[in-house]
């Protein structure tokens, strides 16, 4: 009995970090902001779109790069989010 508990618990632990990297956490002071970085890849598929000195740590990512990059393409798409609290979450 005790021994499922501890295997159930280790497959959760796992699976968390599993499933981590699907979802980036971007900090910022107004609440952190959650971007599901795998659903953008796959409705996007262009990685430039965003990296536009290839995958990875993106250098210019700040407030204006987001809000223009970020906001600026839901604008122009009409679709994904717009409004602060749709995108910064306490
Ligand atoms: C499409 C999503 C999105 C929307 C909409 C949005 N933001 Fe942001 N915002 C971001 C991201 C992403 C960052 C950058 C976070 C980072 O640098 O890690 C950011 C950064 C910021 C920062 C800087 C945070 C810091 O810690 O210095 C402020 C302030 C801010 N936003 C305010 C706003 C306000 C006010 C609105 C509404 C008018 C808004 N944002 C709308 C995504 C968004
Ligand atoms: C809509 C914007 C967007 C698109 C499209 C996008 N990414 Fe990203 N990606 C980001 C952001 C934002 C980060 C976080 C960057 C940071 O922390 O500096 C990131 C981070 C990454 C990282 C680093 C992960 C880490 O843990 O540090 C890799 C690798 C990556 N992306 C690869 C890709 C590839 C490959 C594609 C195309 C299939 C892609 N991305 C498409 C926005 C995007
Ligand atoms: C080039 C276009 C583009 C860029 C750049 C982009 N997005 Fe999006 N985003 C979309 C589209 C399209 C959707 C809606 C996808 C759907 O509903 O199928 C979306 C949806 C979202 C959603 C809602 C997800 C959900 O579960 O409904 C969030 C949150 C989001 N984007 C955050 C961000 C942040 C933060 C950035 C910048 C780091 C960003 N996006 C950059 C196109 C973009």
């Amino acid at each position: 009995m005790k021994k499922s508990v501890i295997v159930l618990l280790a497959l959760a632990a796992f699976a968390g970090t599993a499933f981590a990297a699907d979802v980036i956490e971007l900090p910022a002071s107004m609440g952190k902001v959650s971007f599901p970085h795998k659903m953008h890849q796959e409705a996007l598929k262009d990685c430039s779109k965003c990296h536009a000195k290839g995958p990875g740590k993106i250098a210019e990512l700040n407030k204006e790069w987001a809000h223009k990059t970020c906001k600026g393409c839901h604008a122009e798409m009409k679709k994904g989010p717009t409004s602060c609290k749709d995108c910064h979450k306490k």
